[in-house]
């Protein structure tokens, strides 16, 4: 009868596996290959990835499976869509096929949304175009005085959407209201006029024609990516739907693509509702998110004592 090798020997160093996978990832043209390895090793370990470098080594079936995760990468299939998980701010987002995946540099409007939210004791916030949620379950985890009303357009968005709702709110987050609907349409939210303190989006914002990375063209649904000839299909109508959904002095933040960092801004000052008009950059200094404040209401003389908008 042959020898079996025994348990220890069977596996591979944590360390080892992440250098070689590396390396597969790095000649697939993966950005962050060494870290991106990390995440997959510590996904198939059940560690923390802080703690890969104490695991036990990987057994023969968990290297398989690494193994397959890690061709799977190489392929160019999200790494997020492989762990069914993608981190944004202090939460974990389930996501998978047909939701887009939240993004590191979207954290910044939330962030932004979140500072503009905390100045008031009980804020109605909403959250256009809120795919997996990522926005909106941010804001309601970190205000919790926030009544947050999040909307999204696609069937298979919704389902990721309800579902990582239905989790924040089994772990004591108040409950986002998911609102399925289209956010160009002209009686978007009409039972919320002019009552909205913060209005956020994160929508589809990048010129058509554009070439994206694989796991873009392949596994981001096109409609979360693409809007129209100049990615400007979806931000020009929410504009002047945000002025009549925001109160006066209600704050609107809209994430924008880094070519567009003038053209949003000129689209929130053209409608002349707005004013504070500015742009702000991302981690990397491009362009990235447009912020505004509704007009509060001016006395117009020619009212007859009234104000005008
Ligand atoms: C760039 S993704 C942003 C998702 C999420 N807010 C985030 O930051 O990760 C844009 C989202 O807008 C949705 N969307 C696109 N056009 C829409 C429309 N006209 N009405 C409602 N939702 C729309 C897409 O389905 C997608 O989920």
């Amino acid at each position: 009868m042959s020898q079996q090798p025994s348990e220890g020997t069977n596996r591979e160093r944590p360390t080892l596996a992440v250098v070689r996978a590396a390396r597969v990832l790095a000649d697939a043209g993966v950005e962050g290959p060494r870290g991106e390895a990390e995440v997959l090793a510590a996904y198939v370990l059940g560690v923390p990835r802080g703690r890969l470098a104490l695991a036990d080594g990987l057994s023969p079936d968990q290297r398989r499976r690494f193994d397959a995760l890690v061709a799977r990468r190489a392929d160019r299939e999200p790494l997020q869509h492989l762990t069914g998980s993608a981190p944004f701010r202090h939460l974990e987002l389930a996501v998978g096929p047909g939701v887009f995946v939240p993004r590191p540099e979207t954290e910044l409007l939330a962030g932004w949304g979140v500072e503009q939210a905390r100045r008031e004791a009980a804020p109605l916030v909403v959250d256009l175009c809120s795919g997996s949620g990522a926005i909106a379950l941010a804001v309601a985890q970190e205000v919790p005085a926030a009544r947050v009303v999040a909307v999204e357009g696609s069937p298979a968005a919704l389902s990721w959407l309800r579902r990582n709702a239905t989790s924040r709110a089994a772990v004591g987050d108040r409950p986002v209201e998911v609102v399925a609907a289209d956010v160009t349409a002209s009686d978007l939210l009409d039972d919320l006029l002019g009552r909205v303190d913060v209005l956020l989006c994160n929508p589809p914002y990048v010129p058509a024609g554009v070439v994206v990375p694989p796991e873009v063209s392949r596994h981001d649904p096109a409609r979360a990516v693409f809007a129209g000839m100049d990615g400007l299909a979806v931000i020009r109508p929410v504009v002047p739907r945000a002025a009549v959904l925001l109160r006066p002095g209600g704050r609107l933040g809209i994430e924008h693509d880094d070519t567009q960092g003038a053209a949003v801004p000129g689209l929130l000052a053209g409608d002349g509702r707005y004013d504070s008009i500015a742009d702000h950059a991302d981690l990397a200094g491009r362009p990235r998110f447009a912020t505004a404040t509704r007009r509060r209401r001016t006395v117009d003389p020619r009212d007859s004592g009234g104000a005008g908008g």
